[in-house]
């Protein structure tokens, strides 16, 4: 399997370009498929510098309804006229991001084509050896960044339950991976429900944590993420992260995870 990192807050080197957001292109199977479009045209900029082609791949994923996520979705639905796009229905919801009476627009871009579109299940097998889930219940070591994530309940706003948050399982050779866009629910969480699901450890994950605020870059307490890292080396995989999961509470992860845990930046490309 190749997980190219088309869209992260950081780039490997130069020419890659950087934007909040996140893409993966995936070969898998001998298919390739888009996880997440990140906030705009960044994907495709730096697909091309990497050799890939979103325009033929075979399908795509949408983690969540947040446009760092799904804002380049017009953009890869006008370039890619084939490939379904698998989203939970309430992706296309209002989403906001804000404290008192400042709240931020992050929900995807509005108007696209629904045909492309199929609204998937609780878990769905959406192709061989691929599957999504969403019915993440656990609460354990939700990170508190989400505090500032809301969306509309009727004429009100309401905190994110994240029912629009799903994630992928891939398998190949007897290896499985799991792929998760922010992980708002808890990577432990998401991974713990990937492996009832397939009833197997993962083998490696790859994600962000969700462990800053991303706009201010406030990470969240040293002690969550000390007793994130403990829980997540006791298992038995291993872990890739981004974006979200912030680079100050990157390093947190590192010292305590060592060689357990690496970063992917975009232009990054990961052989599993
Ligand atoms: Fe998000
Ligand atoms: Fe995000």
């Amino acid at each position: 399997m190749r997980i190219y990192t088309l869209v992260e807050n950081t780039a490997k080197s130069q020419p890659f370009g950087s934007a909040h957001g996140l893409s993966f292109y995936i070969e898998a199977n001998g298919r390739k498929l888009l996880f997440d479009m990140g906030p705009d045209g960044l994907f495709l900029e730096n697909a091309g510098k990497l050799g890939v082609h979103p325009e033929e791949a075979d399908l795509a994923v949408l983690s969540h309804g947040h446009n760092d996520h799904g804002g380049g979705l017009p953009l890869f639905l006008e370039i890619n006229r084939k490939a379904k796009v698998y989203a939970r229905k309430e992706a296309f919801e209002k989403h906001y991001s804000g404290a008192g009476k400042q709240y931020r627009d992050i929900s995807l871009p509005e108007g696209m084509d629904t045909d492309r579109f199929i609204f998937t299940d609780m878990v769905q097998k959406i192709g061989e050896n691929l599957t999504v889930f969403s019915n993440v219940t656990d609460q354990r070591l939700v990170p508190d960044s989400n505090r500032v994530l809301m969306k509309v309940r009727g004429d009100s706003m309401c905190r994110d339950d994240f029912r629009h948050e799903q994630s992928l399982i891939i398998e190949e050779n007897g290896k499985l991976v799991l792929i998760a866009g922010c992980a708002h629910r808890g990577i432990l969480n998401i991974q713990e429900r990937a492996e009832q699901i397939t009833g197997r450890p993962v083998d490696a994950v790859v994600s962000g944590f969700h462990l800053c605020i991303p706009r201010t870059g406030e990470p969240v307490a040293e002690s969550f993420i000390c007793e994130l890292a403990g829980l997540l080396k006791k298992t038995k995989a291993v872990y890739y992260t981004c974006h979200c999961t912030g680079l100050a509470a990157y390093e947190v992860l590192k010292r305590e995870m060592g060689d357990r845990i690496a970063y992917l930046a975009a232009g990054s490309v990961l052989e599993l």
